[in-house]
């Protein structure tokens, strides 16, 4: 049995970190209209950076955006773009320039994942979450690359857990994420020169998330069915927040081509029986 845990509530960040910590930074994110990366894109323009999110649904993408500018005093761009496509991409690139001019931080988000075994995957089913996934991250460095030289910025990865062991159902999922990770490390080792840093956010379990609803844990319930996870409770997506402003900052300028696990310790929980 797990050992009782101390439950440390979940903090905003403005309380940890300075304000305008990113103050005349931008942001470029993609998947940033909604869940984690939306609240990620939230706490570094908190911290005042301007950001342009990058996504396919531009209703959602428009909303997000109002909602985040007037959260945080900051602007934000909504450009409606597939991360599969690189002209899309080197387009969005092209506008967040043209608005802000210049690019420091990435967060390469976009993602696809649904529950499905390997007996009942299509070859394009496990092609079109590869290519979300790891093309678009692809795709994104590519486009960023230059401008993130010019401010030697600093690239974070959302990746997952899952691919760590053989999870059922997420034979897509888990190719297409160790690859974003290899992807990553290799970044930071060859851009670690030009001064910039690559890492990567391997979010738990982390509640009210689409990515959690579609793994099957959908409402107070499901998350019932998430037992033993070390820190005493589901994930929060300001967990991922706060560690992506950490990341982001100048106490972090020394951590480079790393996998950061944010999962209450779950993947170090071993159980018996
Ligand atoms: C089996 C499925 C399927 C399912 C789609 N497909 N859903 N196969 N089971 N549940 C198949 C389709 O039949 C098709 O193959 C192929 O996948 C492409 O489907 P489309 O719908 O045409 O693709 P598209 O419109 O591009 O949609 C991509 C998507 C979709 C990944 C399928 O779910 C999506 O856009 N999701 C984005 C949002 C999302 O998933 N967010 C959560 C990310 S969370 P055929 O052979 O029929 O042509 C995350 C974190 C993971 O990634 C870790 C959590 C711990």
């Amino acid at each position: 049995m797990a050992p009782k845990a101390h439950i440390t509530p979940v903090v905003d960040s403005t309380s940890v970190f300075k304000d305008g910590l990113f103050d005349g930074k931008v942001l470029f994110c993609t998947g940033g209209g909604s869940g984690i990366c939306k609240d990620m894109t939230r706490a570094v323009m908190r911290h005042g950076a301007d950001a342009i999110i990058v996504g396919r649904n531009l209703e959602r993408l428009k909303a997000s955006a109002e909602e985040l500018s007037k959260g945080t005093g900051r602007r934000c761009l909504p450009v409606q773009g597939d991360v599969r496509q690189p002209k899309a991409v080197q387009e969005a690139v092209a506008k967040a320039v043209e608005a802000f001019g210049r690019i420091d931080f990435v967060i390469c988000g976009a993602a696809g994942n649904f529950l499905a075994p390997i007996s009942g995957l299509s070859e394009n089913a496990f092609r079109t979450v590869i290519e979300i996934d790891t093309l678009g991250t692809y795709n994104t460095i590519k486009a960023t690359l230059p401008h993130v030289r010019v401010s030697k910025g600093s690239y974070i990865h959302v990746s997952a857990t899952l691919h760590y062991k053989g999870t059922p159902y997420q034979i897509h999922v888990s190719a297409a994420k160790a690859a974003v990770d290899a992807i990553s490390a290799v970044l930071a080792v060859e851009e670690g020169p030009h001064g910039i840093r690559s890492n990567v956010i391997a979010p738990g379990p982390i509640g009210g998330t689409e990515g959690m609803d579609r793994l099957g844990t959908k409402g107070a319930d499901g998350l019932q069915n998430i037992r033993g996870i070390p820190a005493g409770r589901v994930g929060d997506v300001r967990d991922i927040s706060n560690t992506t402003v950490f990341l982001f900052s100048d106490a972090a300028s020394f951590i480079t081509g790393h996998v950061i696990v944010v999962d209450g310790g779950n993947e170090h929980l071993r159980t018996f029986g």
